[in-house]
């Protein structure tokens, strides 16, 4: 807090993005005290950093951790959402097209949302409530959900509840709704779900046509690193470094990437709740 303190004195936002602009101006208009503009800026920074990151190193680690996965979301997005200009050599990821037209792949990332959320959505409980006729929420105290328990309930998954199941989010594989808390709940669900989401799946997509990742530990296998269970995010990261190998894939060698948003069906069929 203090450094943002320090920050918004020396105006450092003005030259900041769009959006350092557009909050500070936002809570400055209602007269919000500096201090607790920081305050803001701190909970922002958690928002936007704190599971984007590790969201999208569990999302390499599942694919890469599975080839037979991986061979077929590389086929998908190379169908579907690569564009090769063979003049300029240069090669090209729609982001719509990765929205719209790459259902495997986007279900394979909630699912990997499903497996490594460890949040805890939580709630104040304004009057009693009772639950399911058994379970009673009492005036006046918190309500915490743990995702890592409801994301491996029977209840909500059926019997492949702990199976990484890369189909289960398509259309054609309907599920039982509720028990999906990566996002967090209605009303207060995660307002940067489609921004985080969209950049954590081209990122990926143009990670795995260009690059094979092999671990680098001695045993050279995917073993799975511990959780670091210090910092406050819904998707937990690693508590200790996960070395890999990069090489460069020889199929695209020698283009340059690119990519583009486009509006395509401006809808994107992320599940929440
Ligand atoms: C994969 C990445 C992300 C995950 C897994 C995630 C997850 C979550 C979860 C579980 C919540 C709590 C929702 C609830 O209480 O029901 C939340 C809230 C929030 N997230 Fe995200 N988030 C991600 C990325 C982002 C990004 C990139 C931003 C900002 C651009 C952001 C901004 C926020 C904000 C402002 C809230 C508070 C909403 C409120 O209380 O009304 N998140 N997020």
């Amino acid at each position: 807090v203090k450094a943002f303190v320090t920050y918004l004195e020396a105006k450092g936002h003005e030259q900041g993005s769009l959006l350092a602009k557009a909050r500070y101006a936002a809570f400055n208009e209602r007269g919000t005290p500096l201090e607790d503009i920081a305050r803001q800026e701190v909970a922002m920074g958690f928002g936007l950093l704190s599971n984007t990151i590790p969201s999208s190193f569990w999302f390499l680690f599942d694919l890469y951790s599975r080839p037979e996965i991986l061979a077929k979301v590389r086929e998908e997005i190379r169908e579907n959402a690569l564009h090769i200009n063979e003049d300029s050599k240069i090669a090209t990821i729609d982001l719509a097209d990765v929205r719209d037209q790459c259902p495997f792949f986007i279900s394979t990332f909630q699912e990997s949302l499903r497996f490594h959320s460890r949040g805890a959505p939580t709630r104040f409980v304004f009057e009693d409530v009772l639950l399911d006729g058994k379970y009673l929420l009492k005036k006046g105290s918190t309500l915490h959900m743990p995702a890592l328990a409801m994301h491996s309930h029977p209840a909500s998954w059926g019997s492949t509840s702990t199976e990484f199941n890369p189909t289960r989010y398509l259309k054609s594989n309907p599920r039982k709704a509720g028990g999906f808390l990566a996002f967090g709940l209605s009303p207060s669900v995660c307002p940067g779900r489609h921004f985080a989401s969209s950049e954590i799946l081209i990122f990926t997509a143009s990670l795995i046509l260009r690059f094979d990742f092999t671990p680098a530990s001695s045993s050279s296998s995917w073993i799975a690193p511990p959780l670091s269970l210090a910092l406050a995010a819904s998707t937990t990261p690693p508590s200790t470094p996960f070395f890999a190998k990069a090489a460069p894939r020889d199929e695209y060698k020698g283009y340059e990437w690119d990519f583009r948003v486009t509006r395509g069906k401006a809808q994107f069929g992320l599940v929440i709740g």
